[in-house]
Order: structure tokens, then C-alpha cells, then sequence
């Protein structure tokens, strides 16, 4: 993963990057790095966060109007002050930053040593700074040259930006498979991982496609070349994003403000694509393709962590509402299997990043089947949202912190859309119950505020369970996924090892593991099969496992055997995932803040996965 960000202009360098990091850090946060040219090419880099790299770097020269950044997530090799980005080359003119990995870096490695390079970190990132100097040396050619015939033999993924400390008054960048986003000032250019640290400075941008080099110099010149050195025309496009959402307000972390921003992120998504009162559903991408998405014979969805649970959501819904059959697939197993994928498919790709290695490059096998691609993506732009033939966004905003909460409602909400849209058109459900089912979604954002102002009683049921080293999640139908998601947000960010599990299968194993120190938490709104989960209950009861039940209003016989219980508005039961998740991401939120931990990044995790 990691967060690359870099300046070249007439403003200090410095500060720039130190704010762009900050906004990337979410991409990791072993170590931070910077690189900054003033005649002399200064590295300064600290394990840790980048306010530990701000402290460090306190009284250091930091003057230059040329530098970079990075904050790594480490693939190759410990999380330490050596192996931190940028890397120098061994004659120290070349710095380089990275994000990606390096492939057949150690058969480079190899190769060099050999040539006498010397090498002082772990990684593989600096296998590429060396290379790049053995062909600057031994062609004599300009960085951006070096930089590409480097390249041609460089297997992986990469975004990487150069400075040569001769050619002090140009940047050079590439990227394969990771990305890169060039933002075109006056006179001035920042390049970054996404376009949060070039958004204050302005609006226009270029993505930088695979393959493609870009250099851009302090006079205002921006050239894209490819590897095999073709001429490119930049693209530029304008963003729209706005700063706001990229702070945390008055909240202490941004998990918190983005679990409160449901209520309205769920209504965007929404908009434009729903009106009950004239009974109306649209969804774009859908309509655009609708021959071929009615027609499929099979939605396949590809998709990673909360993203693939969020399919698993729209499994049930697509095959209850629209008769479609689903398969979902865990991105990384997919494209590795040899699948069975038939032109007559379409693979729906779940991604809030846009950028997951995995699912990416489970979208180009699909495509190389010819299979239709649909994407549902947040972030704008991203490289899944420009690999696919249609799609939609989500509307989300800027998601922050490392768990997932408002992408996932919005991917859900999305994914209802479609399978209410394509229900309703081919036929599978009645004209009564569409209409009935656009009237509860409509409802969906009120009744999540409901929930949020259960927020005193949820913290109250988290300081009463904080202590425990296991926990389990049990749901039934569309309340499944939501156990694996309640399971999913408890161990990423609070350390307990949580299990989700169909509540019907506790009896074929997990039940062993219940004790009175074991929480069991209950997701049991389901209309369908009620009194088989209060069967479940009660096989947990009587095992003296602590029941924690989220129930709906009203509920009375599950309620009755709880130790805690949180109720929640009634919808219809296609809907309930949207509103039972969110008790379940506060639960986990008051936990992890219970036992200190630092819930926007927890350890060894990063947004978005870059990597394989
Ligand atoms: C969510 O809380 C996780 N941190 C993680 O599982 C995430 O959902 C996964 O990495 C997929 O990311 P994506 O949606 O950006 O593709
Ligand atoms: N492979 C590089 C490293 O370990 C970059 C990692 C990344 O982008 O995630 O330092």
C-alpha cells in the first residue's frame, strides 16, 4: 500500500508533503520518510507515524522547493528506519519513493551486487533506485530515460517517484498497477497516491495510466511517455472533493464521524436513483447495460474483507428479488483458480479504494473472458472505477478510517438498488412489494439515526464485554454477512479474536468454545426462521454464554433471554443489513476505545491494499 506524495514549485516543499502524508497515512503507517532538494538532496525517515518523522525532522534544514514523501506499509522487510522510504542510490544522487511491489527484485538484487552495488535495507524498493543508477551510468541518459529503460525490466507493481539531484528542477514518475495522480497547478505540480493531498492546491488533475512515465518541471511542463516510449496526451480531468471531508470535525476519530455520517452518506447514495412517492427506481450503470445484466446468467462478485461481505449481501438480495444467481468470491481466490467465466456473466467488483491489487486483478481476468465488468466503487476515479465497462459509484465521501463503516452501507444500499431495479423489471417481484420496498429504503437514513442515538446504551454494553479475548457473531439469512462484519470491525480494531457464524452452524463446532467469559452477539431481526434463532439463543444460554441480541423494536421472546439488548427500527427483512450493522460498528468502535486503541489505524493494517 503505502502513500507516496511530491512537490515541485515555488512554494516550500516541505510542509506540503508533511500534510499530504498525513492525509495518506491511512495507506500505511510503519514509517515515514522525506526527501527535499536545495542544492543538497536532504533524507529524513523515522519508523512510526508521520508525526513522529514531524518531530524528528523539528530542527533539521527542510528548505526546498522539490521534494517527496512517503508513509509505508511494509511488504519487504521490518517496519524500521532503514528500510523506510525514500531510498538513495549508492551514489547518492538518485532518491526514490515507493508503493507496490518489486517481483523479481532479489534476481535484480543478484544482478547488482555482482556490479558492486551495495545495498542497505530490506526491501525491494531498493533494488530499483540502484537499477535506475546502474542505467543512468552506464547509458548516460537523462533520469527520465534511465527511469523507463529501468522499468522494461521490472516485473510487478509500482507508482514511484524519482528526483535526480543533477536535474534538480524536474520530478519523474511512474506507475503500474498502483496509483498515481498528478495535480496540475499554477507553475506547480503535486503527485500523489489519490488526490486528498493535492486537492487545496487544485482542482486539475491527470491519472496516470499503467505503464505511463510522467515528468513534470518547475517551469510548468508536464509529459507523459509510456514504458516502450510512446508520446502520451495528458488527460486532464477536474475533481470534485471537498476539504471538509477529509477532516475529522469536532470528532475524536474519523471512524466515529464516518459511523455518524451514515445517516447522510446512505441518502447519497440514493439520490437521483429513487422516488417511492412516484414509484421509481433507477440505476444507471444498470440501465446503460441492461440487456446484458438482465440476460446474465450469473452475477459473479469479486470483492476483499467488509467489501466481500457487503457481496455476500447482495447474493441473498439478487437471487430473492431478482431470481438472479450469484456467486461471490473472495478476489484473491478467484483469480488465481482458473475459473469458469462465460461471456454470458457479469462480475460485479466491490471496492471502496477502487485500488485492492486482488479485486483489480480479478476484474482483468474476468475481462479477458469478456465478461461484462460492473464496478461499485467510492473513490472517484480509482483504478477499478476506470477498468470497468459500466458501474456506480457510491457516494460515500472520503472514507478515512481504516474499518470500513459508511463504504460498506453504501455498497449494500447500492447493491439493494440493483436488485429492487432488476426485480421489478424482470418481473420477480410484485409491482406491491416494489413499492413497498422503495418506501422502506427511503426510510433507511431516519431510522439509522435512530440507532445513532442509541449511542449511550451501546457504550454502556461495550464497557460490559471490553474484557474479553473471543467473541462470537452469530446471524441467520441477510443477518450472516452482518456477523461477519460485526466479527470483521471487532478484530481489526480492537484486538479480540472474533468469529462470525451462521447461527445455525454454532452446533456443528463453535459451540465448544462457549463459556461465561465467552459474548455471544445475536443479530436476530429476521421475519423468517425467528423461532429457530431463539432456539439458537437458547443452546447459548444454556451454556452460560453472555447473549448480547440486537432485536427489533418490540421484540419480546429473544429479548426475555438476554443479557443485553439492543433494539432496532423494523424494515423490511431485504433491508435489515443496513440498519443491523450499525449498533455492531459501535460496539466495536466504544470496545477498541475502551481498551486504548487507536481506532483509525490499527496496527499492522492499511486502507487500501495495493498489494498482493
Ligand atoms: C474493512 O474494515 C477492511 N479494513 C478491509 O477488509 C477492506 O474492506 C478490504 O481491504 C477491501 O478494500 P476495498 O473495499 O477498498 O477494496
Ligand atoms: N514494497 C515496498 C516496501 O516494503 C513498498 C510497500 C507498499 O507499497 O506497500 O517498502
Amino acid at each position: 500500500m503505502c502513500g507516496i506524495v511530491a512537490y515541485i514549485g515555488n512554494k516550500q516543499a516541505y510542509p506540503v508533503l508533511i500534510k499530504g502524508l498525513k492525509r495518506l497515512e491511512y495507506r500505511g503507517y510503519d514509517s515515514a520518510g522525506v526527501a527535499i532538494l536545495n542544492g543538497d538532496m536532504r533524507v529524513y525517515k523515522r519508523k512510526g507515524k508521520v508525526k513522529d518523522l514531524e518531530t524528528y525532522a523539528k530542527d533539521k534544514v527542510t528548505r526546498g522547493s522539490v521534494g517527496m514523501g512517503h508513509t509505508r506499509w511494509a511488504t519487504h522487510g521490518k517496519p524500521n528506519h532503514i528500510n523506510a522510504h525514500p531510498h538513495v542510490s549508492g551514489n547518492e544522487r538518485l532518491s526514490l519513493i515507493h508503493n507496490g511491489i518489486i517481483e523479481n527484485y532479489a534476481t535484480l538484487k543478484e544482478a547488482l551486487i555482482k556490479l558492486g552495488h551495495e545495498f542497505e535495507s530490506d526491501t525491494d524498493t531498493e533494488v530499483l533506485v540502484h537499477l535506475i543508477e546502474e542505467v543512468q551510468k552506464r547509458e548516460q541518459l537523462p533520469i527520465e530515460e534511465a527511469v523507463r529503460v529501468a522499468l522494461t525490466k521490472v516485473v510487478g507493481a509500482y507508482a514511484i517517484v524519482v528526483i535526480d539531484k543533477e536535474e534538480p528542477s524536474k520530478l519523474v514518475a511512474a506507475r503500474k498497477a498502483s496509483p498515481l495522480v498528478i495535480g496540475i497547478g499554477d507553475n506547480e505540480f503535486i503527485l500523489a497516491s489519490d488526490a486528498t493531498p493535492i486537492v487545496e492546491y487544485t482542482q486539475r488533475v491527470v491519472y496516470l495510466n499503467d505503464e505511463e512515465i510522467a515528468v513534470v518541471n518547475k517551469s510548468g511542463d508536464l509529459q507523459i511517455k509510456t514504458i516502450d516510449d510512446k508520446i502520451q496526451t495528458p488527460f486532464i480531468e477536474e475533481l470534485d472533493l471537498n476539504i471538509e471531508r477529509l477532516e475529522k470535525g469536532d470528532y475524536e476519530f474519523f471512524m466515529l464521524k464516518e459511523i455518524n455520517e451514515q445517516v447522510k452518506t446512505i441518502a447519497d447514495c440514493m439520490r437521483g436513483r429513487i422516488n417511492a412517492a412516484e414509484g421509481w427506481v433507477n440505476v444507471g450503470g444498470v440501465t446503460e447495460y441492461y440487456e446484458r445484466i438482465a440476460n446474465a446468467k450469473r452475477f459473479i462478485v469479486a470483492a476483499c474483507g467488509t467489501s466481500w461481505h457487503a457481496g455476500l449481501i447482495g447474493e441473498y438480495l439478487f437471487e430473492e428479488l431478482a431470481r438472479i444467481s450469484v456467486e461471490v468470491e473472495y478476489a484473491s481466490e478467484l483469480r488465481y483458480r482458473n475459473p469458469i467465466i462465460n461471456e454470458d456473466d457479469v462480475i460485479i467488483a466491490l471496492s471502496q479504494s477502487g485500488e485492492t491489487a486482488d479485486t483489480l486483478a480479478a476484474l482483468e481476468l474476468a475481462k479477458d473472458k469478456n465478461a461484462l465488468i460492473y464496478g461499485i466503487v467510492n473513490a472517484v476515479g480509482s483504478s477499478i472505477a476506470r477498468t470497468t465497462h459500466s458501474g456506480s459509484y457510491i457516494h460515500a465521501g472520503p472514507e478515512i478510517g481504516v474499518a470500513s463503516t459508511k463504504a460498506f452501507t453504501g455498497q449494500v444500499t447500492l447493491l439493494t438498488l440493483m436488485a429492487i431495479h432488476l426485480g421489478y423489471k424482470r418481473g420477480t417481484i410484485p409491482r406491491s412489494y416494489y413499492l413497498q420496498l422503495l418506501n422502506s429504503l427511503e426510510n433507511i437514513p431516519s431510522q439509522v439515526q435512530e440507532i445513532l442515538d442509541k449511542n449511550d446504551q451501546i457504550q454502556y454494553i461495550a464497557s460490559e464485554i471490553k474484557d474479553a479475548t473471543n467473541a462470537l457473531y452469530l446471524g441467520r439469512g441477510y443477518n450472516f454477512p452482518i456477523a461477519l462484519e460485526g466479527a470483521l470491525k471487532l478484530k481489526e480494531i480492537s484486538y479480540i479474536h472474533a468469529e462470525g457464524y451462521p447461527a445455525a452452524e454454532m452446533k456443528h463446532g463453535p459451540i465448544a468454545l462457549i463459556d461465561e467469559n465467552m459474548p455471544v452477539i445475536v443479530i436476530a431481526t429476521n421475519h423468517s426462521a425467528y423461532e429457530k434463532i431463539v432456539s439458537n439463543v437458547q443452546e447459548v444460554k444454556a451454556r452460560k454464554g453472555k447473549v448480547i441480541s440486537i432485536v427489533t423494536e418490540g421484540d419480546k421472546a429473544i429479548k426475555e433471554i438476554s443479557d443485553y439488548c439492543i433494539e432496532i427500527p423494523d424494515t423490511d427483512e431485504p433491508l435489515t443489513p443496513l440498519l443491523s450493522v450499525i449498533p455492531l460498528q459501535l460496539l466495536s468502535y466504544h470496545i477498541a476505545i475502551m481498551r486504548g486503541c487507536n481506532v483509525d489505524q490499527p496496527r499492522n493494517l492499511a486502507k487500501s491494499v495495493t498489494v498482493e
